[in-house]
């Protein structure tokens, strides 16, 4: 929620700005700005929309100097206008401040600022943070660093923040509470950013600065301190990511490059974590097997598309580990009285790793002594130091604001977990682990075979894209998969979607289907229990006249005498067929968008890394 990205060194800071804030878009793209220290001093230029006017306005009126900040935003406290738009100043201009985050307490903060004659002019929380640091220096304070401590020592709740001064032309301030925050090293100077990719083309090294703690950036170099003015040691670590990672790379969006890349990111994971004798290795989540044996219960929790990949991990973890296994979404855990003691494993999913909610869950689940293991794609994020164990789902950068690749990532991470943890429990032998595994190699062929009918999907889609609504059914490890494709249809075309489970659907849905509504059916499971039944709920549709798109298994023939469009996908295992149904899903939505003509890779209103509660 929010992009922030910040340069000290000897380049011009605005097109490092500038592409560093195209590649945080998709946190916010509500409004942009940058604030650079310029020849004739501190200047700033702000635009409501898109960056694409940052970068018209700033054709028109150039901008040149370092060092400097921008900021991408998704709004909260105010509405996307030029005034609400980062970067924020004091009253006299000598202090330029870009946020990601929110001041909790800024109204009080704001009461007492205005009493001390402080004029605000904007409705945003940020706007506090510059007139704090100018009425700590009117208090005294020795110096800007001092104001900046002494300013974000009265904030409370979250910041990402970059700081410039006008008098002190050659220092970049930063600091993190809550809010994801990198500072990176590169051969023309520092930078700070959101996130990695961000500014990954520049940098050799990165630091993760921890909460509470603030970096002061000159183009001499880093010093990280706390709040307190104490320098602190810190580790920096080289940058795995190859700067392609985070282009386009010939695709349209980087939602269709994501799709297509499942194939190649999921074998590299099976490649990864499962070793030449066909055992699943997952060394960082740590836990011996005595720990999995005395285990009583697991519970899951995460926000959005990662809500529907541990509900798929609770189906999979039941029937593979023995253990009682429960889900919550982030917003709501944290507001229950969940009970859970030393006995259950705490398992967060997420993306971005910096989900405020998922966070708040996991900071619970700690209080209450549960151990935590994370499933997250992002090294360095905030769950992930959190947390005491993590299984990475390596999809590199996801920058589409739907997510897709990272989403397969996750069911295949819950497929290993699970097969490892029914082995440490004795709930499932070696011969019958080795045959789940063999199954699961199969998984990224069979992705493939689904992008090769791309233009097949994309029919269906242009005929059945214009209706008001349109409903997903599926049953069982395939439930989560209804959800995540209506998800995706509405997250991206705009077509309300909703999923369903099949079976339920006789107490409620049914009284909308009539002959113009598309109803999805995922019915692959052929040699599965419940096929009958799925086929059962889909003849409750056509008895009504719905328009049955049928997701189905090559070679099924009952399903062409009832569907009106059928979407193929190549035999698999029942437990494995959501993370290759799901891509023909994908791939229905995406298609769908680009029929409404959509902005796919930013779609309204969303973003990707919400990093507010
Ligand atoms: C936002 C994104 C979703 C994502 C969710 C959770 O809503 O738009 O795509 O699933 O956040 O994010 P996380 O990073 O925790 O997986």
């Amino acid at each position: 929620m929010c992009g922030i990205v910040g340069y000290v060194g000897t380049e011009d800071a605005v097109p490092v700005l500038l592409d560093g804030l195209k590649r945080l878009e998709y946190r916010g793209y509500d409004s942009a700005g940058i604030a650079v220290q310029t020849k004739d001093g501190l200047q700033w230029r702000k635009c409501v929309g898109r960056l694409t006017e940052l970068e018209e306005a700033l054709s028109k009126h150039r901008l040149q100097g370092r060092p400097g900040i921008g900021h991408t935003r998704w709004a909260t406290h105010g509405e996307p206008s030029e005034i609400n738009s980062h970067p924020h100043l004091d009253g006299q201009g000598r202090v330029a401040v870009v946020h990601n985050g929110i001041i909790e307490n800024y109204q009080s903060l704001r009461d007492q600022l205005t009493a001390a004659g402080h004029h605000f002019l904007s409705a945003t929380d940020t706007e506090v943070i510059p007139h704090l640091i100018e009425q700590e220096l009117a208090n005294g304070a020795a110096d800007p660093e001092a104001a900046v401590r002494g300013a974000l020592k009265k904030a409370r709740g979250a910041y990402a923040l970059g700081i410039l001064f006008r008098d002190q032309p050659d220092t970049l301030y930063a600091a993190r509470l809550g809010s994801p925050l990198i500072v990176g090293l590169g051969d023309n100077g520092y930078y700070i950013a959101s996130d990695v990719p961000a500014v990954v083309k520049h940098i050799r090294e990165v630091i993760y600065l921890n909460d509470g703690e603030m970096a002061v950036l000159t183009s001499e170099g880093v010093t990280v301190k706390t709040l307190d003015g104490e320098t602190v040691a810190h580790t920096t670590h080289p940058v795995q990511m190859a700067p392609e990672a985070a282009e386009r790379a010939g695709f349209e969006t980087f939602m269709l490059k994501e799709i297509h890349e499942q194939p190649r990111v999921l074998r590299s994971l099976l490649e990864q974590h499962v070793n030449d004798a066909g055992q699943v290795q997952l060394p960082e989540v740590g836990f011996s097997d005595d720990y999995f044996q005395l285990l009583r219960r697991i519970m899951i929790v995460s926000c959005g598309t990662a809500y529907h990949a541990a509900m798929y991990g609770k189906f999979l973890l039941e029937h593979l580990t023995g253990l009682a296994v429960e889900t919550d979404l982030g917003s709501e855990f944290r507001y229950r009285s969940p009970r859970i003691e030393r006995d259950t494993l705490f398992v967060a999913v997420s993306q971005s790793g910096e989900t405020a909610d998922t966070l708040a869950s996991l900071r619970l689940a700690r209080e209450m002594k549960c151990k935590v293991c994370s499933i997250c794609n992002v090294q360095g994020s905030t769950l992930v130091r959190e947390s005491d164990s993590v299984v990475f789902t390596e999809a590199g950068p996801e920058i589409g604001v739907a997510s897709t690749k990272a989403y397969t990532a996750q069911l295949l991470a819950f497929a290993l977990f699970s097969i490892h943890v029914g082995r440490a429990r004795g709930e499932i032998t070696d011969a019958y682990a080795q045959e789940l595994l063999e199954a699961l190699a199969g998984v990224p062929d069979a992705i493939h075979y689904v992008l090769e009918r791309a233009d097949h999907i994309r029919a269906i889609a242009d005929k059945h894209h214009d209706g008001p609504s349109a409903l997903y059914l599926g049953r069982r490890f395939n439930y989560p998969t209804a959800l995540e494709g209506a998800l995706k249809n509405k997250e991206i075309s705009y077509q309300h979607a909703e999923g369903y489970a099949a079976g339920e659907m006789k107490h409620g849905p049914i009284a909308l289907i009539n002959e113009y509504l598309p109803v999805i059916c995922i019915c692959t499971q052929t040699a599965d229990e419940v096929y009958e039944k799925m086929i059962s709920n889909i003849k409750e549709v056509e008895a009504r006249h719905g328009r049955i798109i049928a997701l189905a298994t090559d070679g099924d023939k009952q399903v062409s005498t009832f569907a009106e469009d059928i979407i193929y996908v190549p035999a698999i295992r029942e437990e494995f067929s959501p993370l290759v149904n799901v891509v023909a899903l994908q791939l229905l939505a995406y298609y769908a968008a680009q029929a409404r003509g959509t902005d796919i890779d930013k779609p309204r209103n969303l973003a990707k890394s919400v990093t507010v509660e």
